[in-house]
């Protein structure tokens, strides 16, 4: 059970982890002000599961801040706002998951607690986000990255084992969600792990897990 100190903690951090101003890249972008996701959206969970599948051909078109805003949401938003808790589960309430948006013109560091992108670098990076070809012509690659400083409870060889847990369950919640929206989407262990960390200014802490393309089907 999460106590009122642990809530205000985590409240607490995620609000200053939001007010950093990342890489000095990433100056050149500005803060992305997600709309308010529609509080009604998609398919019923059942066609949502009936639909959802892994797909490698997209389209290069962009996905409108709407669509944006609820695949975010749907990920790892905040479901809960009186305790800021979120859409997926975490170990022990750890919520040690950032997801890394990857665009033609930047990245930035979705902050569920103000439902904004922060910028974190002003380069197109989404080649280097998989090993696959389609990653860089698709218009979003989810990269998902987890704070070990948010894990010390874990010996260190576990922390993988649980990050890999939470950021599955959030991989889900984009699976469904992009069944229930006619997206297409890929859930991804193949990356340059190491090189994408230091391509994304990465902290020490900070270790990638997965990567997602999310993007419209190839006609
Ligand atoms: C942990 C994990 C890692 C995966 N890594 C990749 C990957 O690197 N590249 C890829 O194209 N698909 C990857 N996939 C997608 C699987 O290949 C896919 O889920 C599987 O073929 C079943 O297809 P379906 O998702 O359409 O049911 C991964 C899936 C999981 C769960």
């Amino acid at each position: 059970m999460t106590t009122r100190r642990e809530t205000n903690l985590g409240i607490l951090s995620a609000a200053a982890a939001a007010m950093s101003p990342g890489p000095a890249a990433a100056q050149e972008l500005r803060p992305i002000e997600l709309p308010v996701p529609r509080a009604d959206f998609g398919r019923s969970l059942a066609q949502a599961l009936k639909l959802r599948r892994s797909t490698r051909e997209f389209a290069a078109r962009p996905l409108p801040p709407q669509v944006l805003s609820e695949l975010l949401w749907s990920a790892y938003g905040v479901n809960r706002p009186a305790t800021a808790d979120r859409t997926a589960p975490s170990w022990r309430h750890a919520r040690e998951t950032d997801i890394f948006a990857a665009m033609a013109d930047g990245v930035w560091r979705y902050d569920p607690i103000a439902h904004r992108l922060l910028p974190q670098l002003a380069a197109d990076v989404r080649a280097q986000t998989g090993a696959q070809d389609f990653v860089g012509g698709a218009p979003l690659d989810l990269v998902y990255v987890s704070n070990a400083e948010h894990l010390s409870g874990v010996p260190r060889e576990e922390q993988h084992r649980v990050a890999a847990a939470d950021t599955g369950f959030i991989g889900q919640n984009v699976y469904l969600y992009c069944a229930s929206e006619g997206l297409a989407c890929v859930f991804r262990a193949s990356l340059d792990q190491e090189r994408l960390a230091r391509t994304l200014k990465l902290a020490e802490a900070q270790f990638i897990t997965f990567a997602q393309t999310v993007g419209y089907p190839k006609a």
